[in-house]
């Protein structure tokens, strides 16, 4: 039987436990929770670990972001993680939490059994601690050229819509770019260089729908090719992790079926 073992530098350590908050008065918390988080540092040249935070949660807001906020501001200032408007909306502080992908500030601590394992997002490349590196991640996105492109004159005013062709960008609008889908998917794990993954097509299935674009042939074009596109095997945990509610895999398979129709 063949094993695989991991390369001895990504093998991951057991790292500091660092000592229990205590409450506002000088004694133990009433309510503490562990948070187990990944900590790494390329240029370090050591091995990643996982670091043991004790948190006062009397004291700390009701979202995992929260924690690692207060774990940033009073335990410990070298903790590296991404986050910005703090309500589900800029997608920048996704993670693995728990073992899902989702955004640490729309997930609860107290839908959290045990201590919280925070891992950065899997199968990327990490720059520091929960960061990812996401550079190929938004050059696939800036691929799919996601903008309206037309042929036609412009008009005086506005490209209009129905509201019947509008309602077809629902469910695809909403996509905050979290990379959350893509990065739970086990063919952009192994193929992440050459196929665009769920949230790359979901955003061109977004705009080969979209009725005022023109350039719906050039786009499906774009995306033949054996992997571009059908590394997608129905596998699902995209549209499982997302934590808008999407579905990717369904925008590929309209996709798919958009390719198969201009054939025939
Ligand atoms: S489809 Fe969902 S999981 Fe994927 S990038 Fe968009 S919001 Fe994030
Ligand atoms: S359905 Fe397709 S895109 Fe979604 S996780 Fe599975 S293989 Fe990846
Ligand atoms: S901080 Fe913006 S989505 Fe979490």
């Amino acid at each position: 039987m063949v094993q695989l073992t991991l390369p001895k530098n990504s093998t991951v350590k057991k790292g500091k436990v660092w000592p229990a908050e205590t409450a506002a008065n000088g004694k133990k918390p009433k309510r503490s929770k562990e948070f187990k988080v990944y900590r790494y540092d390329p240029d370090s040249g050591a091995n990643p670990v996982v670091d043991t935070y004790t948190v006062d949660l009397d004291s700390c807001g009701p979202m995992v972001l929260d924690a690692l906020i207060k774990i940033k501001n009073e335990i410990d200032p070298t903790l590296a993680f991404r986050r910005s408007c703090r309500e589900g909306v800029c997608g920048s502080c996704a993670m693995n939490i728990q073992g899902g992908n989702t955004l640490a500030c729309t997930k609860a601590i107290s839908d959290c059994s045990g201590a919280v394992a925070v891992y950065p997002l899997p199968h990327m490349p990490v720059v520091k601690d929960l960061v990812p590196d996401l550079t190929n991640f938004y050059a696939q996105y800036s691929s799919i050229e996601p903008f309206l492109q037309t042929k036609s004159a412009a008009p005086e005013k506005e490209w209009k819509q129905s509201p019947e062709d509008r309602a077809k960008l629902d469910g695809l609008y909403e996509c905050i770019l979290c990379a959350c889908c893509s990065t739970s998917c086990p063919s952009y794990w192994w193929n992440s260089e050459r196929y665009l993954g769920p949230a790359a097509l979901l955003q061109s299935y977004r705009w080969l729908i979209d009725s005022r674009d023109e350039e719906t042939g050039e786009r499906l074009d774009g995306l033949e090719d054996p992997f571009r596109l059908y590394r997608c095997h129905t596998i699902m945990n995209c549209a499982q992790t997302c934590p808008k509610g999407l579905n990717p895999a369904q925008a590929i398979g309209e996709i798919k079926q958009m390719m198969v129709k201009r054939k025939t």
